[in-house]
């Protein structure tokens, strides 16, 4: 039985994984009053500041009432990092938000927020966007296309709920987000967020956040979905790229043609079954989903090591007391295919592995010399350090000795 699914969560106010899941998952919004306990947020409006200075980092500023380039009032205006400190010198007291994108894979206090979802697949998460905006700072009505909690970290933020919403709904033109034309309140659908306060958010919600203080962060927890338009292209790209020449349009039961110039139906019934019955392959299909859904967000993220890993030096190091760390923002799944074999996923790659090992690199259990027990484990270890997946958590501070 799955422990997990029937005890009811503070997180999710009270109700199991199963009820939430059951009556609010990609269904409808859900309020909850102290999610995070006396929550105090992991990173001040200071620091997220500092993140939207840095090369690399995604970071947007919108500004209600700002000005284009050439001095012009525009409604709204976006503009992307790297910023500077003259950037922040020069925004009113109101009207603005920040917003950095993927927090988690640079702070680890803020990736750390993400156990507490483990009610869903973690391979479902995307990423932590976080936002600051002083009074009046919002990104204007919107819609979103991914689930998301909506956690308010600092500070307190004013939403509305606008109901669900069709994909072709007017959208303000000439501006770089997806601002509605128009929005309505729904009735009972607003509340003044605290810290500690979540909203659940299911896809396609028309809503509007405003804040209310000086010290509004908000972190939304936001997931990943593949469209069917991103999955057929890339299934297709993964699968294409092992099939052989010679697997091909045939036609070896060809009646004469009524008229030379026709397509008739025989025709499009031949390669609607070639695509079909190439496509219809659940093991393949497995193989590229695993792939598809640890794709990193950012794949420059990810620091290769230098030299491929000494084996027997890497077993001496987790023996000595040595524990390998899971890269901020590395992604793992696996599944499993019975008789102690697995498929592990790490970072767009698939690496057969012992199920057990795959079990706990996929899982948030400490990476020691215990790992070591499982069969073929230091050569995957080898490998995950070698792609940047996994470090030593003392790299970075040589590093900076060196420095
Ligand atoms: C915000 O944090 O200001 C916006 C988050 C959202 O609406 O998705
Ligand atoms: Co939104």
């Amino acid at each position: 039985m799955n422990i997990v699914a029937h005890e009811p969560q503070t997180l999710l106010g009270g109700l199991s994984a199963a009820e939430f899941l059951a009556k609010y998952w990609q269904k409808k919004p859900l309020l909850i009053r102290g999610a995070f306990v006396d929550f105090v947020s992991p990173l001040s409006p200071d620091e997220l500041a500092g993140l939207a200075c840095e090369d690399g980092i995604e970071a947007r500023l919108v500004e209600e009432h700002g000005q284009d380039e050439q001095g012009r009032d525009k409604p709204w205006q976006v503009s992307h990092g790297p910023f500077d400190e003259a950037t922040f010198a020069r925004l009113p007291e109101r009207d603005w938000t920040l917003l950095v994108q993927a927090v988690d894979h640079y702070v680890p206090e803020v990736n750390a927020l993400l156990e507490h979802f483990h009610f869903l697949p973690r391979w479902r998460l995307d990423d932590i966007m976080v936002s600051y905006a002083p009074p009046g700072g919002s990104v204007g009505p919107h819609v979103d296309q991914y689930d998301v909690f909506l956690l308010q970290a600092s500070g307190t933020r004013h939403w509305q709920l606008g109901g669900k919403v069709s994909d072709d709904v007017p959208i303000i033109p000439g501006i770089d987000l997806r601002i509605l034309e128009h929005f309505e309140v729904q009735p009972d659908q607003e509340w003044l967020l605290e810290p500690g306060d979540m909203l659940y958010l299911p896809p396609g919600m028309a809503h509007h956040g405003v804040s209310r203080s000086t010290d509004c962060m908000t972190f939304s927890v936001g997931f990943r979905a593949l469209s069917a338009d991103e999955s057929i292209t890339s299934f297709a790209d993964y699968l294409g790229e092992q099939l052989p020449a010679s697997h091909r349009y045939t036609d070896p039961n060809l009646a004469p043609p009524t008229h030379p110039g026709e397509i008739d139906d025989a025709a499009i019934a031949r390669m609607r079954a070639l695509i079909l019955n190439t496509l219809d392959d659940p093991a393949q299909m497995l193989e590229w989903f695993g792939r598809a859904m640890t794709q990193p967000k950012y794949t420059d993220q990810l620091v290769p090591s230098e030299s491929p890993t000494d084996i027997a030096q890497l077993v001496a190091e987790l023996q000595g007391g040595s524990v390998l760390e899971r890269t901020l923002g590395s992604r793992f799944a696996y599944r499993d295919h019975g008789n102690s074999r697995a498929t592990l996923f790490v970072d767009g790659d698939g690496l057969a592995c012992d199920t057990g090992l795959a079990f706990l690199l996929a899982g948030n259990r400490p990476i020691d010399a215990d790992t070591l027990d499982h069969p073929g484990s230091a050569e995957i270890l080898a490998q995950l350090l070698d792609h940047g997946s996994l470090g030593w958590p003392y790299a970075d501070e040589n590093e900076d000795e060196d420095a």
